[in-house]
């Protein structure tokens, strides 16, 4: 079980409540490593990337005005079924549906405000990953953390 990657944004309603590192926290006690980490504006281009297949759907204007509406805090975590375990501790989309202890479920009650962006396969994280880092931002590097983290054949 190779450790995986996966993109996580913190969106601009996480930065704006002063969420991140109640959010951040909560990924680094579960175990995931942190691969790469920056803040940046997202410009209406860079939406229509991200969110490719929803920019023909009704609601996606306002996704729009959302997501480029302040900064967002990306990260790379990284650990074994990363993509599968961050989309677990998100949470559903809406926030007055997802179960408690999700960080939707706990932090929000909108279906749009929802804190946090996780990719939702391998595949959309490698294209999102390439998105938002550039070559030599993601970091490899040894912890010896892992040792108590996770056995030799799950990593
Ligand atoms: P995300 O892509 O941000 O990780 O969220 P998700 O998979 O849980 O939800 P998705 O269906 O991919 O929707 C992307 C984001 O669009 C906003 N949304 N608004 N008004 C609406 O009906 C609606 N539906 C979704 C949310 O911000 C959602 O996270
Ligand atoms: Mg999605």
């Amino acid at each position: 079980m190779p450790a995986e990657r996966t993109l996580v944004l913190l969106k601009p309603d996480a930065v704006a409540r002063r969420l991140c590192g109640e959010i951040l926290a909560r990924f680094e006690r579960k175990g995931l490593k942190i691969a790469g980490m920056k803040m940046l504006q997202v410009t209406p281009e860079l939406s229509k990337q991200h969110y490719a297949e929803h920019v023909s759907k009704p609601f996606y204007p306002l996704l729009e005005s959302f997501i480029t509406s302040g900064p967002v805090v990306a990260l790379a975590l990284e650990g074994p079924e990363a993509v599968t375990v961050v989309r677990g501790m998100m949470g559903s989309t809406n926030g007055r549906q997802s179960a408690p202890g999700t960080i939707r479920g706990d932090l929000g009650l909108s279906r749009q405000m929802n804190l946090v962006h996780g990719s939702d396969s391998a595949e959309a994280a490698a294209k999102e990953l390439a998105i938002y880092f550039g070559p030599g931002e993601l970091l490899t590097y040894a912890s010896p953390l892992e040792d108590l983290t996770s056995a030799a054949d799950e990593r």
